[in-house]
Parts: structure tokens; sequence; C-alpha cells
């Protein structure tokens, strides 16, 4: 079986034991269950961003999203304790890797490069090819991923059991300490709601802070969200995405992103556009981190893309001045949130 093989079985078998958990917990205490208006979690979120919507059985409360916190940088996740959700995503990188693909354990190697989370709580289908739909399904899919973390869901609840600080922590998010594969779940979904991101010098001067952008940076606004460079189409909106699907002109490979999940001719090549909040600091780019610098996608954009059958209408040569191309850098560079790359409330709690 080849990875992309491998994968599509993955998210087809995780897909089927959310469906048996669900079946399986429909009548246990944690399914529908709101916690009490006080315990509620408050979303700190930026002038201008809609509010998260929660699934109306995982409601975060503040004891939730804490253990998702210890959950997602915790080793333990893992077959050999070597990784980490945070291993792949990690905070000073927007929670994207800075690895081309994704290393997991055994040191095997992924097909693609780990997404930013910032703001993913908003994102309206999750993995480059949209195929899975709430982050409780998501989170399922690397802990038990072969090349991924290469983990037996039972083993791991046993293995948690036996470390002392869960037992509290479950406690106090779920009101025992029962520890399950759902509350696992569910708890990691909850911690990433709120890896919320939205103050960035652009977003001072959309407030009204005249001088947070250089001259440059906002000749490169203004070839972002006009048809001078149309970025915007795709990339537009408070988190830079329009939530869909396209081809932006990166040559054929053996990942058919989007045609995985629908089978349809048109769509081989699509990948979810993703936010470019925090670009500067996520690179590699793309879906399988073929680009390796801000300096490298620019030019891609301006010279319409390698060619591919479904590449966008909109990707066409853009003949962008050297001036204007740097003035689309220092306009990128602008969504950077520094606060966000070290926040403590979005940090390691072990150390
Ligand atoms: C070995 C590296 C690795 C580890 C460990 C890892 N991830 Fe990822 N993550 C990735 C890669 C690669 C992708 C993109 C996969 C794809 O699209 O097929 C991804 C995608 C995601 C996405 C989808 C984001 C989006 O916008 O589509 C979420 C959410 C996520 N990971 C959360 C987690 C959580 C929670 C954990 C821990 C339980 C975790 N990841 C562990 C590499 C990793
Ligand atoms: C037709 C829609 C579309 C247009 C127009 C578009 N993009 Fe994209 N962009 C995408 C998609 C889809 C991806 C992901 C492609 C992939 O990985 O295969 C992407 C990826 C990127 C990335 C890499 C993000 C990452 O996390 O790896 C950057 C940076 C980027 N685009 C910037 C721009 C800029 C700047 C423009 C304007 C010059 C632009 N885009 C125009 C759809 C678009």
């Amino acid at each position: 079986m080849n990875n992309i093989e491998t994968r599509k079985n993955i998210a087809a078998l995780s897909l089927s034991l959310i469906i048996l958990g669900v079946a399986f917990t429909s009548c246990s205490e944690d399914v529908g269950v709101t916690p009490p208006e006080e315990e509620l979690f408050t979303y700190a979120l930026p002038e201008g961003f809609p509010e998260i919507v929660e699934p109306e059985d995982n409601q975060a409360t503040e004891a939730k999203v804490e253990l998702g916190r210890h959950l997602f940088y915790d080793k333990h996740l893992s077959r050999n304790l070597s990784i980490a959700c945070a291993s792949c995503h990690l905070q000073e990188h927007a929670f994207s890797d800075p690895n081309r693909v994704s290393v997991g354990v055994d040191d095997r190697i992924g097909t693609r490069n780990a997404p930013s989370l910032a703001n993913v709580g908003y994102n309206r289908s999750l993995l480059w090819e949209g195929g899975v739909k709430t982050l409780e399904q998501q989170a399922i899919v690397p802990i038990i991923h072969p090349d991924e973390m290469d983990m037996q869901t039972d083993t791991l609840v046993d293995r948690l059991r036996g470390i002392s600080p869960y037992l509290a922590l479950f406690k106090a998010a779920w009101g025992d300490d029962d520890i399950t594969i759902e509350r696992i779940t569910k708890s990691l979904a909850a911690f990433e709601r709120t890896i919320i991101s939205g103050e960035t010098p652009f977003d001072k001067w959309k407030r009204g802070n005249e001088t947070a952008l250089s001259k440059s940076a906002l000749r490169g606004e203004r070839i972002f969200f006009t048809e001078r460079g149309d970025c915007f189409h795709c990339h537009g909106a408070f988190n830079f995405t329009d939530n869909i699907f396209h081809n932006n002109g990166l040559s054929e490979t053996e990942d058919e992103g989007r045609f995985r999940i629908t089978q349809y001719n048109l769509d081989k090549g699509k990948f979810k556009t993703p936010t470019l909040r925090n670009i500067e600091v996520t690179a590699p780019y793309m879906h399988d981190g073929r680009l390796q610098s801000l300096e490298e996608v620019i030019d891609h954009y301006n010279n319409g893309g390698d060619g591919h059958s479904n590449s966008d209408p909109l990707i066409r040569p853009l003949n962008l001045t050297e001036e204007e191309q740097l003035d689309l850098l220092n306009f990128l560079k602008s969504l950077t949130d520094e606060e966000f790359l070290t926040r403590k409330d979005l940090s390691d709690p072990w150390q």
C-alpha cells in the first residue's frame, strides 16, 4: 500500500471509529451535557472576528481547555513517547511545522506539510483535502496514523490512567476521573478552538492605526486586495481564506487533493485555501512544503503558476515589477501576530 492509500484508509478507519464511538457513547453522560454558565470558556476574540461555533456536545470550559493543552503537548500520545501534537505544530511557527513534510514516530516520513492551526476553529473542513469536518473527529487521525503517532486508543487510555496529573485534570474537566478516548479527543478539540490569532500590524491598521503599516506594505495591500494581484478572491475575509478548494497552479504530483474525497475529475490537484495569517513564520509553503520562501511563492504567482490542467483561471502571469513584488512581500509580513507566537495560555503547560 502506498502512503496515500494508507492515509485514505486511516481517514476511513478513523471516521468509522468515530461513528462507533458516538453510537457507543450516545447513552453516556458526556453527550449533550451543558456545563454551568460560570464554567464556560470565554474566547478572547479580536475585533471583527466572528463567534466560535462549538459542537453542542462539546462546549468548552476552562478545565477542558486546560486538559486539552496538556494532551496537545504530551509525548505519551505517541507509541514510543517520541512526539506530541506540538512536535509538528510548533507555537513559534504559528502551530505549523518547519519540516517540509511531517516526521512521525521512528522518523517515518509523511507526504504533507503540517498547516498552521491559527484560527483552526473557524475552518469549515479540515486537512488539505477537507475530508474531516470537526476538530473532535480530526484529533484521532494523528494519534492512530502509522506515520504520525502510531498509537492504539486503548493503550493510550491505559497509559494516561497511570499518569497522576491526569486524574485531577480529567476530574476537573469531566466531573470524574474516567479517561476515555472520546474525552481525550473532545478536550484536544476544545483547546484547539482557543488557538486564535488576530493582533497583527495589518489588523491594527484596519482598526484605524494609520502608522501600523509601512508605505511599502500599504502598496502591497492594494496589490493583494485588487485585481492587480487577485489574491483576495481566494485568500479573502477575516482569516484570509475562502475555506474552499482550488488549484493554484502547482504542477501535478501523485497527491490528488480534493479528488480523494469527491472522485470528481475537476477536483484533481485542488487543495483547501490556507489562511495567510502568520505566513512569515510558517515556511515551507504549500500542501507538500515544496516552496521554501515567500519570495518563491510570489514568483510562483507572478509567473502564473507551473501549469496544471485544473489551474484556477485567476492564476495567470501578473507581471509585477520588482518593487511590486517587494511590496506584496512586505504586506504578507504584516500578517504576523508576534504576541500569539509566545502567548502563555497556548504554551507547553508541562514546563
Ligand atoms: C507527525 C506530525 C504530526 C503530528 C504528531 C500531528 N500532526 Fe496535525 N497535521 C500534520 C499534517 C502533515 C497535517 C496535514 C495532513 C493532511 O492534510 O493530510 C496535519 C493537520 C492537522 C489539522 C488540520 C488543520 C486544517 O486546517 O486542516 C489539525 C486540526 C491537526 N493537524 C491537529 C493535530 C493534533 C490535535 C495532533 C495531536 C493529537 C496533531 N495534529 C499531531 C502533522 C502532524
Ligand atoms: C485561485 C485561488 C487562489 C489565488 C488567486 C491565490 N491563492 Fe494562494 N493559495 C491558494 C491555495 C488553494 C493554496 C494551497 C495550495 C496547495 O498547497 O496546493 C494557496 C497557498 C498560498 C500560500 C502558501 C500557504 C501555506 O500555508 O503554505 C501563500 C503564501 C499564498 N497562497 C499567497 C497568495 C498570494 C500572495 C496570492 C496573490 C498573488 C495568492 N495566494 C493567490 C489559492 C489561491
